[in-house]
């Protein structure tokens, strides 16, 4: 099975939507920022702060690179994978990618109470911060043909619109 992909902003439901969409096609989640968390002992703060965020970076891109070249997988992106479109091309290479798009203002009321997000904690106006992020990459995102918009949708809607544009995808011509 060709892998599915979820790209999308911090707070459009990557990991929780894309858990469930998991399980529901007996797929294996992986959510790429727990695993570098785990390989490395340390938090994504943590390697943000002490390493920086180039450091972070390039081990996404390793992963990314690592992830692509397998199957069978549901992979939860973090929200900045768009930046390097490298990452894109591998992962479209084997896998479905889905956007999950968020409106700003959502995003801020999914993440405001979150404190793991190192490009959110530095800031005191934090839907500002968002909003500037969001900016700067809509054009990314909006690039991705296969896209859902997540702002009024709840996890288990999103899991299921998920699931859909998956099967649509690797069912087709089939
Ligand atoms: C980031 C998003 C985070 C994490 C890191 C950087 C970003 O992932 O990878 O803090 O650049 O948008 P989530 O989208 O899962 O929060």
């Amino acid at each position: 099975m060709k892998n599915l992909v979820l790209v999308g902003f911090m707070g459009s439901g990557k990991s929780s939507a894309g858990r469930l969409a998991a399980k529901r096609l007996r797929m294996t989640f992986v959510d790429m920022d727990d695993l570098i968390e785990k390989r490395h002992g340390q938090t994504i703060s943590q390697i943000f702060a002490k390493k920086g965020e180039a450091f972070f970076r390039h081990h996404e891109r390793a992963l990314v690179r690592e992830l692509s070249a397998g199957q069978d997988c549901v992979i939860a992106t973090g929200g900045g994978v768009v930046l390097d479109p490298n990452n894109l091309r591998d992962l479209s290479r084997t896998g479905v990618v889905i956007c999950c798009w968020v409106d700003a203002r959502v995003a801020h009321e999914r993440t405001k109470h979150t404190k793991y997000r190192p490009l959110l904690e530095s800031t005191a106006d934090r839907l500002k911060q968002i909003e500037t992020l969001l900016r700067q990459r809509e054009s990314l995102y909006k690039a991705i043909p296969n896209r859902i918009d997540t702002s009024a949708m709840t996890v288990e809607q999103q899991a299921d619109e998920i699931v859909r544009v998956y099967r649509g995808k690797t069912q087709a011509g089939r």
